[in-house]
């Protein structure tokens, strides 16, 4: 999407690739909306470190960096032979997959490259196929998004207040968005509408990367914080919800996200009001058989006892340009601990419709349907 910094308009992705330094371009989203800052992973390693930091995060952003991480990891490759090179390959794979276990879509992108690299015979066939495939999976990313935002823009009427929780929009993919391309799209077709932006604590998404997003689009927003959500609510303040996911269970219909979108949705259905989840094909799982079975990422406990922001004053920290810093601050009770589970699962019940490129499907629609919602690689 097009980001203004100091009046410059400039077209940016989440993540690319430099062939030339076999590097992965990654926005430095821990800095926003503070700076913009793009920073680059040498190795393989870095890229898993980055996807793990959160320097880039949410489900469609890190499988098109694993994606390329994994053209990364084969191009590296020096030695000599395919057994040694598919060896190799395979480490990387795990070490890219294991660094956020919830969202498929990493495994998914990662299969993708995996499978287009059998085609070559030679490691160097290999090699340059990894990049074609990662290359692709990004371009189709981008394009699915578009093709959500065409099905659901009609959801958000003139007038709308809409919910969404976390960051399910363009730093969350390549470009784009999955909860924010109705939202860009009805912005297109000249429609008024109001966001609600849950701040989604632990790591505060919400109140630093889509009110952003929102902001630089020029779309009507306001951050709330996670608990007022009901009482907008029960007050009529809301008239739908849309957000992403990490995973959607192809066979039940359940959706794992970001925490806190379980109870948005149990509120949603409290009052009627239509609960929608966008993804790309990459988010679906078509072999889990229960909720119960998607692993759920555990993080640091540091994130639930205290806050990242912005100080004026000089203390350690990531410095910005204008001399502030980044700087953690401890607000729980010294010496308490914290239980901090990142995502929760939504049961398909409580979902009025998936948004897919293929159009939007009550979740039980999912499985009868599997054959369209394959990708055409
Ligand atoms: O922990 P995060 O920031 O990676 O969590 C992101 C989310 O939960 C998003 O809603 C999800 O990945 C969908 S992004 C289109």
């Amino acid at each position: 999407m097009n980001v203004t910094i100091r009046g410059r308009v400039r077209h940016h992705r989440t993540v690319t690739f430099d062939g030339a330094r076999n590097a992965v371009q990654l926005i430095e989203q821990r800095l926003l909306p503070h700076e913009f800052r793009i920073v680059a992973t040498r190795d393989f390693r870095e890229t898993a470190a980055a996807i793990h930091d959160m320097i880039v995060r949410g489900a469609p952003a890190i499988a098109a960096t694993a994606a390329y991480g994994l053209a990364q990891g084969a191009r590296a490759f020096r030695e000599r032979g395919l057994r040694a090179f598919t060896r190799h390959l395979e480490s990387v794979y795990e070490t890219l997959q294991a660094v956020r276990p919830t969202a498929i879509d990493p495994v998914n992108a990662m299969d993708q490259v995996r499978a287009r690299m059998q085609a070559g015979e030679t490691v160097a066939e290999r090699q340059a196929l990894a990049l074609a495939a990662a290359e692709d999976f990004a371009q189709r990313s981008v394009e699915e998004c578009r093709r959500i935002g065409k099905h659901s823009a009609r959801l958000i009427r003139d007038g709308a207040r809409v919910l969404t929780h976390c960051n399910a929009g363009w730093l969350a993919c390549v470009d784009i968005g999955t909860a924010t391309a109705p939202m860009y799209q009805a912005q297109a077709q000249g429609r008024r509408f109001h966001v609600f932006c849950d701040e989604t604590r632990p790591r505060c998404q919400g109140a630093s990367l889509t009110a952003w997003e929102l902001a630089q689009q020029g779309i009507s927003h306001e951050v709330i914080a996670d608990n007022a959500a009901g009482h907008l609510m029960q007050r009529g303040e809301i008239d739908l919800v849309i957000v992403g996911a990490d995973r959607v269970l192809g066979r039940t219909g359940e959706v794992a996200n970001k925490i806190g979108t379980y109870t948005k949705a149990v509120l949603a259905h409290r009052h009627g009001i239509p609960f929608f989840v966008a993804v790309p094909l990459s988010t679906l799982d078509w072999r889990l058989k229960s909720g119960v079975d998607i692993p759920i990422e555990e993080r640091d406990q540091r994130e639930v006892l205290g806050a990242w922001g912005l100080a004026q004053t000089p203390s350690s920290g990531i410095r910005t340009p204008k001399g502030a810093e980044r700087v953690y601050v401890r607000v729980a009770n010294p010496g308490s601990g914290a239980r901090n589970p990142a995502f929760d699962v939504t049961p398909g019940e409580l979902v009025r419709g998936i948004i897919t490129p293929r159009g939007i499907l009550d979740p039980a629609e999912l499985w009868p349907r599997r054959r369209e919602m394959v990708p055409r690689v």
